[in-house]
């Protein structure tokens, strides 16, 4: 499929689904950039901490197009991060992050800015939030937020390194609240998500090995064999899911990979399952965890095996808070109305690094509608994937009024102190 034709660095084109009173926060100049960023971050997509060049055209970005002074934009690695200074020196700040990566596909869209870098695409839209945080700043530049914000350009989401990283430097230090968002083209272009509670899944992964002793497979009395075991838990594991958690909590519990043996007539010493599980509470995550490493031990008893097994604790569930989404919902309402506000619906089962940050402040994160009129609710990670140009000034205005009526919001209760 194709984004609808528009010329290049040129205004949004008329007809689209962006309403007036969005279009008219944007410059022709400031549209024309944004869209040319976007553009040249989508022909240039580079893979998790490889955001180099990404990383260059940003900066160089928050200060050509967004107009923010050069000594407040800055390298951390391959993140950028800028600051927008705020109405009043000593009032909260707040941050706005935006994802820079891509991912190992080789793009399908057809796209006349398709990339240029063979396997590599930006197949999951964050070539648009990174324009985003972009189009947020340049807005919060001519309208100040009270307080500073803070413009946190963060590579390596896809693999879940990026906002840890951003963290560890001391980034966000002193910031009282952060937001984002991700594209989605389930909903239209103008359709926005604040929704509280989950929004994205834990997504934990483990390894389970099963250690027996092998034999010739004519003599199986003589071995421990750890693929009968192997077949026995992956059926038994399928009871945690459907028998311990509740039935009205999304879980996961995925083996995806199975490994034994050499050769038909072998039994191997060990098999080793790995798999996934995601969950949108602690509770459950807990529980999924524990249940299966219980399962293993036991079934690997019954099998006369061992059973070693590792769970790498991946991104937490993603899950807004109420006041942080309540004041992304007023923005949303300003920005483009009351009827813009849709629910989620049935709730992903992806992950977002977004929630490491969210263990550690308050704060948001949105859907923004990418689906241009009458375009397909093509899925992320998909080849074909692309996020309507349009929902560019939509993420950005809607980003930089949930900055200001947060910051606001701190600065009253600083002064109810
Ligand atoms: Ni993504």
């Amino acid at each position: 499929m194709t984004a609808p034709a528009q010329a290049q660095g040129g205004a949004p084109s008329a007809g689209t689904s962006v309403p007036a009173a969005i279009r008219s926060l944007f410059s022709g100049s400031l549209a024309g950039g944004l869209v040319q960023l976007r553009r040249a971050l989508h022909q240039h997509p580079e893979l998790s901490l490889a955001e180099t060049e990404t990383a260059r055209r940003l900066a160089t970005a928050l200060t050509d197009v967004a107009g923010l002074p050069r000594a407040d934009v800055r390298l951390v690695g391959t993140a950028v991060i800028g600051r927008v200074r705020g109405r009043q020196p000593g009032a909260p700040v707040v941050a706005l992050r935006g994802d820079i990566d891509a991912l190992p596909i080789q793009e399908a869209t057809g796209l006349p800015f398709a990339s240029q870098v063979p396997g590599v695409m930006h197949a999951c839209g964050h070539d648009v939030h990174a324009t985003w945080a972009v189009g947020a700043a340049a807005l919060l530049a001519a309208a100040p937020a009270p307080g500073d914000v803070v413009i946190v350009l963060q590579p390596a989401e896809e693999i879940d390194r990026g906002a840890a990283a951003v963290l560890d430097a001391g980034v966000l230090d002193g910031v009282a609240a952060i937001f984002g968002g991700h594209v989605d083209r389930r909903f239209a272009v103008g359709q926005v998500v604040a929704d509280d509670g989950p929004l994205a899944a834990s997504a934990d992964t483990f390894t389970i090995e099963l250690v027996g002793h092998g034999a010739h497979a004519a003599r199986p009395q003589e071995s421990a064999d750890p693929v009968v075991g192997a077949g026995a838990l992956i059926v038994a594991a399928q009871a945690i899911v459907a028998r311990r958690v509740h039935p009205a909590t999304p879980a996961v519990l995925t083996i995806a990979t199975l490994h034994a043996g050499t050769a038909n007539n072998i039994i191997p010493d060990r098999a080793v399952l790995t798999g996934t599980i995601r969950t949108v509470d602690p509770a459950t995550r807990r529980l999924v965890r524990e249940e299966l490493e219980r399962m293993a031990g036991a079934i690997a008893t019954a099998y006369r095996l061992e059973a070693r097994i590792t769970v790498e604790l991946g991104p937490p569930p993603l899950v807004n808070p109420h006041q942080p989404a309540e004041w992304a919902r007023q923005a949303v309402r300003t920005v483009l109305g009351d009827r813009a506000l849709a629910p989620l619906g049935i709730v992903n089962l992806a992950a977002e690094d977004f929630a490491r940050y969210l263990e550690r402040m308050p704060g948001c994160f949105l859907r923004i509608g990418a689906r241009e009129p009458g375009g397909d609710p093509i899925a992320a990670h998909s080849p074909h994937f692309t996020a309507a140009e349009e929902s560019i000034f939509v993420g950005a205005a809607v980003l930089a009024e949930t900055a200001r009526v947060s910051s606001q919001a701190y600065l009253a209760a600083q002064a109810a102190k």
